[in-house]
């Protein structure tokens, strides 16, 4: 007998949201999407997928730390800089810093790596273990200036949370 494979990786995304009510809606099916599946870039994988869907950013994805770097992850959007060293660039500082950053205008940032001249602002989110450690960080990048905020900050440190959740240690 042919196995059924069903398919709940629909988003719902209600077409007139605010971003708040956005978030809201993605939150609960971030959650359904991980919870049960443990292999983390697999998760990564899907939540770009859905940051993405929703909101239509320029690039949005993970670096992991590995060997003392930061290493590309899964993301969408164009090619991007593959390794980033530690307190280098805004990924590398929210890894040293351990905390977010919003960066309305890049080239107010001082040691801004430009993976692409189209992205002008940009909000990282560290992603931690069970421990409290940097494992890796969320970043978003978008090509207008009017787009990242607080709100996505606060939001953005709720699925960093989701994934920590899921992961084993
Ligand atoms: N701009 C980031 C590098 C990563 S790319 O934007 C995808 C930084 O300064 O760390």
């Amino acid at each position: 007998m042919q196995q059924k494979i069903t398919m709940s990786e629909e988003l719902f995304i209600p077409a007139d949201a605010d971003k708040k009510e956005r978030y809201e809606t993605l939150l609960p099916q971030l959650a359904a999407l991980i919870e049960d599946e443990t292999d983390l870039i697999a998760n990564l994988a899907n939540i770009s997928a859905a940051l993405r869907e929703t909101f239509g950013w320029w690039w949005v994805g993970f670096y992991l730390v590995k060997n003392n770097e930061l290493v590309l992850g899964p993301f969408q959007g164009p090619i991007a800089c593959t390794r980033i060293k530690f307190g280098k660039g805004v990924c590398g500082t929210v890894w040293k810093e351990a905390k977010s950053l919003l960066v309305p205008d890049v080239n107010a940032f001082s040691g801004h790596i430009a993976c692409s001249s189209s992205s002008v602002a940009e909000i990282v989110v560290p992603v931690f273990d069970k421990q409290g450690q940097v494992v890796g960080v969320l970043d978003v990048d978008s090509e207008r200036y009017d787009v990242l905020d607080e709100t996505d900050v606060v939001y953005l440190e709720k699925i960093s949370k989701l994934i920590t959740e899921t992961l084993s240690v």
